[in-house]
């Protein structure tokens, strides 16, 4: 069956390296980002692909959205990469960066899964990529809001696993540790960008993740810089 892949951060960084790593191979692309024209020349980069230029931050807006991409008899396949950084001691978080980053890194892939669930199981099947981070599950000063978010998507992600993986539901949750993508752009004085893990490898990791046969699920996959947390 034709998986049709909805990609959330699909205009920059990682979700941009893993549609390049798809395209090509039978599936349809539904790439989702706010800009649309980075979308555009991803589109062209692709040679295929629907744009779905979409605010995130819209929580309410989500189930809309996934009734307008629903289209029977595919297999649908959802890669939460979406997600924003925002770092600094818990006393100095600007609040307003602390909501946006629960609101993008984990309540809008919450409710991007729950909206995709049904159909999910009325294809027998489906699948749902979660990019976290080591943030996830490993203690870093500075990362109070984004770790919480990251982790809370994390143990989600495993809820909808046990409550569905015997309905054929698979989820993955990927953890990569400093990945060098835009998300980087503007912090000076922060990790050597030429020790972090390529972002196409990223990429390459989430395509090979999607195409596994069904005898099995890759269930969690940590991808670290060959230095460590850097
Ligand atoms: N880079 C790393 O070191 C690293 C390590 C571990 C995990 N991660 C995770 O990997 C994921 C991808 O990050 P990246 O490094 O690829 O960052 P990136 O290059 O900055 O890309 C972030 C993506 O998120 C989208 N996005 C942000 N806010 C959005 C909103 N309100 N609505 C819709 N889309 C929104 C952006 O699209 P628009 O701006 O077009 O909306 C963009 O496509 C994130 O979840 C991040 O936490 C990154």
């Amino acid at each position: 069956m034709t998986k049709r892949i909805l990609i959330t951060g699909a205009s920059s960084g990682i979700g941009r390296e893993a549609a390049l790593a798809l395209a090509g191979k039978g599936h349809e692309l539904l790439l989702l980002g706010r800009r649309e024209d980075a979308l555009a020349s991803l589109i062209d980069e692709c040679r295929e692909g629907t744009a779905v230029p979409f605010d995130l931050g819209d929580i309410e807006g989500i189930p809309g959205l996934v009734s307008s991409l629903r289209a029977d008899g595919r297999y649908p396949v959802l890669v939460n990469s979406a997600g924003i950084g925002g770092f600094g001691l818990a006393a100095e978080l600007d609040w307003a960066v602390v909501e946006q980053q629960i609101r993008i890194n984990q309540l809008a892939p919450m409710r991007l899964t729950q909206a995709m669930l049904p159909w999910m199981l009325e294809a027998g099947g489906g699948q749902i990529l979660n990019v976290l981070s080591i943030a996830a599950t490993s203690v870093l000063a500075g990362c109070s809001a984004y770790g919480t978010s990251k982790a809370a998507l994390l143990m989600f992600g495993k809820v909808v696993s046990a409550e569905y993986r015997r309905k054929g539901i698979k989820v993955t949750n990927l953890m990569p540790g400093a990945t060098d993508t835009p998300i980087w752009d503007g912090s000076e004085g922060g990790p050597d960008r030429s020790q972090m893990i390529p972002s196409d490898v990223v990429g390459a990791t989430i395509a090979n993740v999607i195409e596994r046969p069904h005898t099995h699920n890759m269930d969690e996959l940590v991808l670290m810089p060959t230095f460590g947390i850097l």
